[in-house]
């Protein structure tokens, strides 16, 4: 038998309470709390038996192909039968066209697909999956924000992958708070998710974030899921990168790059992030490689620095700007390069995330180039960390970066001195043990 009971939990911190009260008995916040729905099943007649782990069989790893390479790349492969994964990203980023290029795909190898749109209508959905090409016979949608509904569509049709697009639009009128708010967001997800386990189907929720990049619904969804897929981009630009944050059934961290085009997510060859020749090279501007889940990416950091007119600016897009202030001081301290007073702007061309540590000696180097007006070969890397008494300090997967920078068109490498290398020939590899080392090696091609 299965009862089911009311409790309130507070939005803010979680708290629950048998009873609705004004003020959040844990935090204190007033009018934070929401109903939400308790099933629980009662005590079952049959006792709870054991099974030997030698005998569970380890199917698990049936996989269905996304379709996208870069998809089943941070997937380990593609979805798991039964599995849950969330996706999830700003406004405008690309998540719908992601999960109708993947149906279209599936619908395409014959899988039976379904895609249920609680925000668009079929015909503004019909017109995105136009935009993608020919829509493939068994590429079916169903508009509905009711969760009920939902769940009984799942049950009936079974197909192999469904989309809810997006979860945060799905709600369940019994209940009494807000649709959109955490626990109609929270529930509707575990009931979805349980529907996934009991018939196989291969779930996918869209998710919100908000402009400071937490989950609609503080982390609410992600214990939930097994799988959390987050998709990274400057909604300006054109690259977005597809990252693992959780994985029951493979590694995290692992990144997948795509390209935002007229025809939808188009896969990114590493070749396009290529080196391009020597003729661009302007002061300001340095080549790093960074070391992202199994791959290395070549990130061009770009900085200005002019003179400014009042308090000085410090602006860093797509690296840390807590690093870019310590760097600056680093500068000014080991290296003699005075940046107070002036304005310094710091990005990454294409608006790659590039946040890691290995960044910083390419950081440190852009502004110094900037402020002395020298420029750096375009075919010379560097990367390593910088230490605050102005060593460079050895990097994580050292071997793999140099490597791929050496495939990718480098020439010449600025390294931290320790560090394992393998042979690479025909590249110059510069192990320097300080900042002012590394920056007369970018300066005059050698120490
Ligand atoms: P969308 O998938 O709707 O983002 P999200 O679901 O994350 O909010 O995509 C948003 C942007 O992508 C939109 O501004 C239009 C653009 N776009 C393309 O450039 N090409 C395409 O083929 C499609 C479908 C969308
Ligand atoms: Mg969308």
């Amino acid at each position: 038998m299965v009862k089911s009971h009311s409790i309130h939990v507070c939005r803010e911190c979680g708290t629950n309470s048998p009873r609705w009260v004004g003020r959040c008995p844990g935090c204190g916040e007033w009018n934070t709390l929401d109903e939400e729905r308790q099933v629980a099943a009662s005590k079952s007649a049959v006792p709870l038996q054991t099974t030997s782990l030698r005998d569970v069989s380890d199917d698990a790893a049936q996989c269905t192909s996304t379709g996208v390479g870069e998809f089943d790349r941070v997937l380990g492969g593609g979805f798991v039968e039964g599995s849950t994964t969330l996706l999830f990203g700003e406004p405008g980023v690309g998540k719908s066209t992601l999960a109708l290029m993947t149906l279209r795909a599936l619908a395409q190898a014959g899988h039976a697909v379904l895609l249920i749109a609680a925000e668009e209508s079929p015909a503004q959905v019909a017109q995105r999956a136009r935009r993608l090409g020919d829509v493939p016979d068994g590429l079916d949608v169903a508009a509905t924000t009711n969760v009920a509904d939902a769940e009984q569509l799942l049950r009936e049709r079974r197909p192999t992958v469904a989309v809810i697009d997006s979860i945060s639009a799905m709600s369940d009128d019994t209940l009494s708070s807000v649709a959109g708010s955490v626990p109609q967001v929270r529930h509707a997800a575990e009931r979805l998710c349980a529907v996934a386990k009991s018939t196989g189907i291969a779930l996918v929720l869209v998710g919100h974030v908000t402009k400071d990049g937490e989950l609609a619904g503080p982390r609410a969804l992600e214990h939930l899921v097994d799988t959390v897929i987050r998709v990274e981009g400057d909604r300006h630009g054109t690259l977005r990168l597809l990252r693992a944050m959780k994985h029951r059934f493979g590694p995290t961290g692992e990144v997948g790059l795509l390209e935002m085009a007229n025809e939808g997510l188009r896969e990114l060859p590493d070749a396009a992030l290529k080196l391009r020749g020597a003729d661009l090279d302007v002061p300001g501007v340095v080549v790093t490689v960074t070391n992202d889940g199994s791959r290395s990416l070549l990130v061009e950091v770009q900085a200005l620095v002019a003179s400014g007119i009042g308090s000085p600016r410090r602006v860093a897009h797509q690296v840390s700007s807590q690093r870019l202030a310590l760097l600056l001081a680093v500068l000014e301290a080991r290296c003699t390069i005075d940046t107070s007073g002036a304005d310094v702007f710091v990005a990454t061309a294409g608006g790659l995330p590039a946040s890691e540590p290995g960044v910083d000696l390419a950081l440190a180097l852009a502004v110094a180039s900037a402020v002395q007006h020298f420029a750096v070969a375009r075919t010379m890397v560097a990367v390593g960390e910088v230490g605050l008494a102005g060593e460079l300090r050895p990097v994580t997967g050292l071997a793999r970066r140099v490597r791929e920078a050496h495939r990718l068109g480098a020439e010449a490498i600025i390294v931290p001195a320790e560090g394992e290398l393998d042979e690479t020939p025909g590249l110059v590899v510069h192990r320097c043990r300080s900042l002012a080392e590394a920056l007369m090696v970018a300066r005059n091609g050698t120490l």
